[in-house]
């Protein structure tokens, strides 16, 4: 695990845009899998801007979004698929053909599930996975009791997540009570996690996903088992954190 730590969310973002972008340039088809949220949020920002201006195309790369609301719609303003295509895709040329997310309105989900996990695996795997962090050590909407070797399934979600969902996004609606997610087994297939993590809020989380301990009560902690895992966070996300390295 290799853990960095920025001054600012600024240098961060622009560290972590370099990055992916890096990636891509690498490898034109890369398959990139995306969270949502405010912390990806001025990373895909970043990225679009980079791409606008000096390129390179984002045409070939093919994109699976982590998670969605369940019984919401897609152009729902909560919706997550929406969250993706304002902030990347819309700003890039990200083909619509290879942008894969999962439908929060599926009627099957058993078969929604399971075709996702084949759409992932005929794509050749996830090579580089972006994650946020929720404030109880989720990631994707894999809530604390999740195993290690859940694949992409419907989970009901916790009071805590429920309690951080922006009222606002649901005037006419109540706040959903179950997510559709891609399992932590899944996630740990990545070639490449990069995961983000902005802001004392997630300064628990950080200090119990990644102080050595492995817990379902704390599933961020999975991802210190695999081979190629960056964690980037800020000061104030990593201050509970011992043995810092030297922040850039
Ligand atoms: C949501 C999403 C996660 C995200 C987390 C943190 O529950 N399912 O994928 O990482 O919240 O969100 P934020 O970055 O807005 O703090």
């Amino acid at each position: 695990m290799k853990l960095e730590v920025f001054k600012t969310a600024n240098e961060l973002y622009n560290y972590v845009a370099d990055l992916v972008v890096g990636r891509i340039k690498s490898k034109p088809d890369l398959v990139l899998g995306l969270a949502a949220g405010a912390t990806p949020g001025p990373l895909y920002k970043k990225m679009a801007e980079i791409h606008r201006h000096r390129g390179p195309s984002f045409s070939k790369i093919k994109t699976f979004n982590l998670d969605e609301y369940v019984g919401i719609d897609k152009r729902h303003n909560a919706s997550f698929y929406r969250f993706t295509k304002e902030f990347l895709f819309e700003k890039t040329d990200i083909s619509p053909n290879y942008s894969h997310s999962l439908n929060g309105q599926a009627s099957d989900f058993a078969i929604e599930c399971r075709d996702y996990e084949d759409q992932i695996q005929k794509a050749g795997g996830i090579d580089l996975q972006i994650l946020g962090i929720g404030q109880n050590g989720h990631i994707g909407f894999n809530e604390p009791g999740s195993p290690k070797s859940s694949r992409t399934r419907v989970i009901e979600l916790s009071k805590e997540t429920r309690s951080k969902i922006p009222k606002e996004l649901f005037t006419n609606q109540n706040i959903p009570e179950k997510g559709v997610t891609v399992g932590v087994g899944t996630i740990l297939e990545a070639k490449e996690i990069i995961l983000i993590a902005v802001g004392e809020a997630k300064s628990l989380a950080i200090e119990n996903c990644f102080s050595g301990v492995e817990s379902a009560t704390w599933p961020a902690s999975y991802l210190q088992s695999h081979h190629n895992v960056h964690i980037f966070c800020n000061l104030q996300a990593a201050k509970g954190l011992k043995n810092l390295p030297v922040p850039r």
